[in-house]
């Protein structure tokens, strides 16, 4: 089977409109199979389209429609022949004499099964059939069970089907629960088959479909003997999809990610970091569970703050109550899912490198500026945590013996002079120190200090502030050039909220480390973080 995954409904409506319509252009007495259901429609009104411009032309086209439901009549508006009817028939060039549906007013389903099978022998057989997949795997309504029906008959309709088709009736128990189908072999006696499958709802059965074996259960799996049979599908059908979880301080985000690294879901809780660390993580988990209930969620992967035993798979930090906590584990018993975890940083920078920045890079360093700083390694696309789990922790190398007191019992470590932290002290002495300056001006105006401050002050033309900023560049860029001498990597990307100023940061500091190692700003910013997370599942697989 051929697989060809469309972006959207609309690309693989617009795929299957061409394929049809070659094989009109080929032979334009072909006899087309044709499928009924919401799938279809798009690829109809292509063709349609395409029929008025005048590029194919259905004049000498015969067709055969899958099924009909038993018993209704074909002007009832949930007949497929009205749809057919309204779909296509009536918008394109066709001879109605030469469309085939099930008879669903017969009296005798037995010998109309007959003849219809026969007609299509008699025909010459059925050049190309269009399919749709239901969610329970029926193609045509060959519904799953232990025995299938090959040729054309009358067969009930499971619970499922017509849970899935009572979105077209008025009520549920309007729907019909019986139709005229073509049986499995009449469908693979086709020369071509073209499968259309779209959205979420797809998703499952499109697995079973490509992983699974040849199984009555899913009777689309009997495609699988066919010699030509091409699934054009699109991504939500047909990747699988990924939760990631970035637990912050104040609050924690989601995001699923299908399998091409697109964010299809967000959505956040506050932490509520006064709670113990098994409350944290089960309003994590019920967050999870509600998010897995509307996604085909494959598994769980957690950014956390802090050091992770990889051990033990517990996590340690100093800004949660974290201590020894089996996050994963806890998450893994109260969803039912696989749960992979890993430092927060380290998450970011993963997520930086599959679907960011760093997409093409295999080796990465990011750098997030913020209270602190945090490291996140990428080698060869994977986290690279040390042995003991805590590699990366740059903002604590040593630049100036001697230095400022850290929090780590060490003095000159980095962060205490290139964190966003380390620039807001900065701002204030420089300020403290020169009250008539503008940068003192504008502090005293907008009675806050923060990272912008001083690129405020710079702006007006402020030379303390200029002062204050170069010297912190000089500050950034000795902890850059140590990362680059000793990583050589790809590319350094530098995040956190600070990198909004964007050019205004990265221009001097590039000038400044003087290397040829590329420097960029984190394009993800906030979601490289469930990104990251939710690849560490992905690349588990
Ligand atoms: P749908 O139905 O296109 O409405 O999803 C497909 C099918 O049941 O075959």
């Amino acid at each position: 089977m051929r697989v060809i995954v469309c972006n959207d409904y609309d690309e693989m409506s617009r795929k299957a409109a061409k394929l049809v319509a070659s094989q009109i252009v080929l032979k334009p007495d072909c006899v087309l199979g044709l499928a009924t259901g919401s799938t279809p429609i798009g690829l109809y009104d292509n063709l349609a389209q395409m029929n008025k411009r005048g590029e194919i032309d259905f004049s000498e086209v015969t067709t055969f429609n899958l099924d009909e439901y038993y018993p209704i009549s074909p002007d009832n508006e949930q007949s497929y022949r009205y749809f057919m009817e309204h779909h296509l028939f009536n918008r394109v060039n066709i001879n109605k004499n030469r469309t085939h549906i099930p008879d669903g007013t017969t009296k005798d389903p037995e010998s109309e099964c007959a003849k219809y099978e026969r007609m299509i022998e008699e025909s010459g057989g059925i050049d190309l059939q269009i399919l749709g997949i239901g969610q329970n795997g029926h193609i045509g309504f060959n519904e799953p069970d232990n025995n299938l029906n090959t040729v054309t008959h009358l067969t009930n309709l499971t619970e499922n089907t017509i849970e899935a088709n009572s979105r077209f009736f008025e009520k549920k128990s309007d729907v019909p629960t019986r139709a005229l189908t073509m049986g499995i072999s009449s469908i693979l006696k086709s020369r071509k088959i073209i499968l259309l499958a779209s959205g979420r709802t797809k998703h499952k059965v499109v697995r079973e479909l490509l992983n699974d074996g040849i199984n009555t259960s899913v009777p689309a799996t009997m495609l699988k003997v066919h010699p030509d049979v091409v699934l054009i599908c699109d991504k939500e059908a047909y990747s699988d999809m990924y939760l990631g979880v970035d637990i912050g301080g104040t609050s924690v985000k989601f995001g699923v990610i299908d399998g091409f690294n697109n964010i299809v879901f967000k959505d956040s809780i506050p932490t509520h970091k006064d709670m113990p660390a098994k409350g944290i993580v089960d309003n994590i988990a019920a967050q999870c569970l509600k998010i897995a209930q509307r996604f085909p969620i494959s598994s769980i992967g957690v950014g956390t703050p802090g050091i992770i035993d990889f051990d033990t798979k517990t996590v340690s930090a100093t800004n949660l109550p974290f201590d020894k906590a089996p996050v994963a584990l806890w998450l893994k018993e109260a969803t039912g899912l696989n749960v992979y975890i890993n430092n927060d940083a380290n998450c970011a920078a993963l997520g930086e490198a599959v679907a960011g920045e760093g997409a093409g890079e295999n080796d990465i360093f990011m750098i997030t500026l913020g209270t602190g700083i945090g490291g996140g390694i990428i080698i060869d696309k994977k986290i690279y945590t040390g042995k003991h789990g805590d590699a990366g922790e740059i903002g604590h190398m040593c630049i100036e013996t001697d230095g400022l007191p850290c929090a780590c019992g060490n003095r000159g470590c980095w962060e205490k002079y290139a964190s966003v932290s380390a620039l807001i002290a900065q701002t204030e002495a420089a300020a403290e120190a020169n009250k008539d300056s503008i940068l003192a001006n504008v502090i005293k105006d907008d009675c806050v200090v923060d990272g912008k401050t001083v690129f405020k002050a710079m702006n007006m033309g402020c030379p303390v502030a200029q002062k204050v900023f170069d010297k912190y560049i000089d500050y950034l860029a000795i902890g850059v050039r140590n990362i680059i001498n000793i990583f050589r990597p790809g590319l350094v990307v530098i995040s956190g909220g600070i990198s909004e100023a964007g050019d205004r940061l990265l221009k001097p500091l590039i000038q400044k480390v003087g290397s040829d190692t590329p420097i960029k700003i984190s394009r993800l910013q906030n979601d490289a973080g469930i990104i990251g997370a939710a690849t560490l599942g992905k690349n588990a697989k």
